[in-house]
């Protein structure tokens, strides 16, 4: 081990050739995300490592505390939600993330998910595999369509447009959105129009909640929000967890408050198999799926090596979630 190379603490798999790449520069120390979250002190290298790499991992002043080596802090995901941005900046220490290359992925996740929860799909599906099919569906069994219907986007970010392109150009969908700020982009080219959150909840045939975690948008979506929402509706979840209020959600949908809920996102993950939205027929969960392809997966971890790697070698990472840390240097 080239003791003179920068130490890396990865806590996430990696392709070989990633860790190749990484080996020609750092030495990478390989350590299980449950120890750094349960039993940092265990691990010795912390002291000297000089960047962290994986997703999830929630960093703030407690783990930054025994990192006083640290320089850069990379994220394999888009979300940043894991980090205490500020204590970061405040140590001046870079952190990046892995946006653009998952837009498209996510965005089809999303769209899949929607179309799945309309059209009741995996319940169709387990009549089948079950053998319960022995006559032509009736009413009872049916879906909703999506085609010409108005589809709410609730935070109109780069996967929020890709999901309203979707939509409109191929389902011919009405647009609307909640946003911190004009999407005119989105306008003109989707004609997409925005909206207050309570607009869109009561307009809306299908809300999607694609907005970040933040102080800001933590539940977000609570049981007044809820009640806004059309009975015939259905809502979409699939930025993050603990924007909508899960307990809520699951009283909603069981008082048939709106018609069912499409999940790849919760407060806990892995969600607890006895959680009370999963015993409701007219929930669709999937085990955060929005980037998992092989493709984008791989394209994220070659983004977030090489943010790491500029990071560590003076170069200004291309993703670079506080740019004001590199500016100060
Ligand atoms: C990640 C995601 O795979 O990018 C994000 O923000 O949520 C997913 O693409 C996930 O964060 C991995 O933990």
């Amino acid at each position: 081990m080239n003791l003179n190379k920068p130490l890396v603490i990865v806590y996430n798999k990696l392709p070989e050739e990633l860790k190749e790449k990484l080996e020609k520069v750092c030495q990478s120390v390989y350590v299980d995300k449950g120890v750094l979250e349960k039993d940092p002190l265990s691990v010795k290298e912390l002291v000297k490592a000089e960047a962290l790499l994986g997703s999830g991992l929630k960093v703030g002043k407690g783990l930054l505390d025994l990192m006083p080596a640290l320089k850069i802090v990379t994220n394999i995901s888009v979300g940043y939600d894991n980090l205490d941005t500020e204590e970061l900046s405040k140590r001046g220490i870079m952190a990046t993330n892995t946006p653009d290359v998952l837009t498209d992925t996510t965005a089809d996740t999303i769209f899949g998910l929607l179309l799945a929860t309309a059209r009741r799909i995996p319940e169709l599906d387990r009549i089948v595999k079950e053998g319960k099919w022995d006559k032509s569906i009736g009413p009872e069994l049916f879906g909703m369509d999506v085609h010409h219907k108005t589809l709410g986007i609730i935070g109109m970010g780069r996967i929020g447009e890709a999901i309203a392109q979707r939509a409109y150009a191929g389902f011919n969908m009405n647009i609307l959105y909640h946003n911190r700020n004009r999407a005119f982009e989105a306008e003109k080219k989707y004609a997409a129009r925005s909206r207050t959150l309570e607009e869109l909840l009561q307009e809306s045939d299908f809300i999607c909640v694609m907005v970040p975690l933040s102080t800001e948008t933590k539940n977000l979506v609570g049981e007044h929000e809820l009640n806004l929402i059309k009975d015939t509706s259905v809502l979409i979840v699939g930025s993050r967890g603990g924007i909508v209020n899960e307990q809520a959600l699951a009283v909603a949908l069981e008082n048939g408050k709106l018609r069912a809920a499409g999940l790849d996102v919760y407060e806990k993950e892995p969600l607890d198999p006895n959680h009370p939205l999963l015993k409701l027929e007219n929930v669709l969960s999937l085990p955060h799926i929005g980037s998992a392809t092989i493709e984008t997966r791989s394209k994220m971890g070659a983004l977030a090596v090489k943010n790491l790697i500029d990071g560590l070698t003076d170069r200004k990472p291309v993703s670079l979630i506080n740019a004001n840390v590199w500016d100060q240097e």
